[in-house]
């Protein structure tokens, strides 16, 4: 298939409205959330308007449709990410998908291999939304292991040179991201999961930045966990996914307890479903899961390496103009070296927020701020800085239209 942004954008209804009296839309936020396709709303519409029915409970028509809507989903998921059907759980988002697996391991008894105490270890990284920092800092208070990160370096890459002194033979999970939200730097896993596997750890990957941008498959990647979320790839919101390998989600014990889940249950005590039933309690996000089905099928009909190329072209174009900008300095890779369409940027005497607002009254949505990433933002002394992020809807005219906004609010700040 030839990729052609401007067909593609005729897919995303509100890429055609305007903001800020009558100017044209230029979304730049798709790393907080993208936008959705037609196809998707059009999905999670349907499901409401004709096939809504509790899933995995009911003998009637209705509940046979959402059961195969819902395992429809499921399938895609599994094909997207070359794993498992099995192996593939549904959980509201990806932070909820990383609290979880931080929590089970937190509740797993002594002889489970996902048991923690003191003298285990954690490790994440600097670069880390709070996403995958908080819930570890918590499993790390809760369970008495100690808490351990790689360093970012100031070109905005994870310092590996002491990896044998961060991943030890005490440590049992390694968690980071594949691609930063903030520097949109993509991160090296083979060494990282040579060593992990090495001292017996588990490596916990959070694909929230990666899964929307390019192919992805768990089994060259060699991980044991993957989480991201629907909103962030075309899906809607209320929905994320969850896989792990099947010997270990077997051995993980539940996070949330209640129907849909229990293989037996008396008065006294239950005995739990196999995976991916185990982990699914309670009547799950359907209308959004069979949306997240749409969207992958939507993004798989363009072809995940028609959506990185562009992007990457595009990244590249981005990267350049904005390198021209006086007093503009990137914030992660000025390169396009194993690095994702996040662009990052301060600019001397504006602060973000002010130029956040400047941008908006010229139709042009970026992100301020920390990104959710404060160590990192501490780390690299840009307490706020902000943040341009691409999808393959955006065009090199609106990376332009950006360039312009940036010395148009150069021009208006100077004057105080
Ligand atoms: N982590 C999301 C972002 O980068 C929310 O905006």
């Amino acid at each position: 298939m030839t990729f052609n942004p401007a067909l593609i954008r005729r897919d995303f209804p509100i890429l055609g409205r305007t903001v800020r009296d009558g100017k044209k839309l230029i979304y730049l936020d798709s790393g907080a959330t993208s936008q959705k396709p037609q196809v998707v709303i059009d999905a999670e519409a349907s499901f409401y308007e004709f096939h809504n029915a509790a899933v995995h409970r009911g003998v009637y028509q209705l509940s046979e449709e959402a059961d195969a809507l819902f395992e429809g989903a499921r399938a895609r998921v599994a094909k997207f990410i070359n794993v498992g059907i099995e192996e593939v759980i549904f959980t509201k988002s990806a932070t909820e998908s990383l609290n979880a697996i931080a929590y089970a391991m937190g509740n797993a008894e002594v002889g489970n291999r996902f048991h923690l105490g003191k003298g285990d270890g954690i490790v994440v990284t600097e670069m880390e939304h709070h996403s995958n920092l908080v819930p570890w800092q918590e499993l790390s208070r809760r369970s008495g292991a100690v808490l351990s990160w790689f360093e970012v370096t100031s070109q905005g890459r994870l310092d590996l040179s002491r990896i044998n002194e961060v991943i030890t033979k005490s440590t049992k999970v390694v968690a980071l991201t594949h691609q930063s939200n903030v520097l949109g730097t993509v991160n090296p896993l083979e060494a990282i999961v040579a060593r992990a596997h090495e001292v017996g750890a588990v490596v916990v990957l959070d694909a929230c930045q990666s899964a929307p941008h390019m192919p992805l498959d768990a089994q060259k990647l060699g991980v044991d966990f993957i989480v991201f979320s629907g909103h962030k790839m075309a899906g809607p919101t209320g929905v994320g996914v969850l896989w792990g390998r099947m010997e270990l989600l077997t051995e993980l014990p539940p996070f949330l307890y209640g129907g849909s889940m229990i293989e037996s249950v008396t008065m006294e005590k239950s005995t739990y479903a196999l995976p991916p039933a185990k982990f699914e309690a309670g009547v799950p996000n359907m209308a959004q899961v069979v949306g997240l089905g749409a969207a992958i099928e939507y993004l798989m009909a363009i072809g995940m390496k028609n959506i990185h190329d562009y992007e990457m072209e595009l990244t590249a174009y981005g990267l350049e103009i904005l390198k021209k900008i006086d007093t503009l300095k990137i914030v992660g890779p000025e390169d396009m070296l194993n690095r994702g369409s996040a662009l990052s940027f301060t600019i001397s005497d504006i602060h973000p927020h002010d130029l956040g607002q400047f941008l908006d009254s010229q139709g042009i949505a970026v992100r301020s701020g920390h990104h959710c990433a404060w160590p990192l933002a501490r780390k690299l002394k840009a307490p706020a800085s902000t943040r341009a992020s691409l999808y393959f809807y955006n065009e090199k005219s609106e990376l332009d239209a950006l360039a312009e906004g940036i010395i148009a609010a150069q021009k208006y700040f100077s004057r105080f």
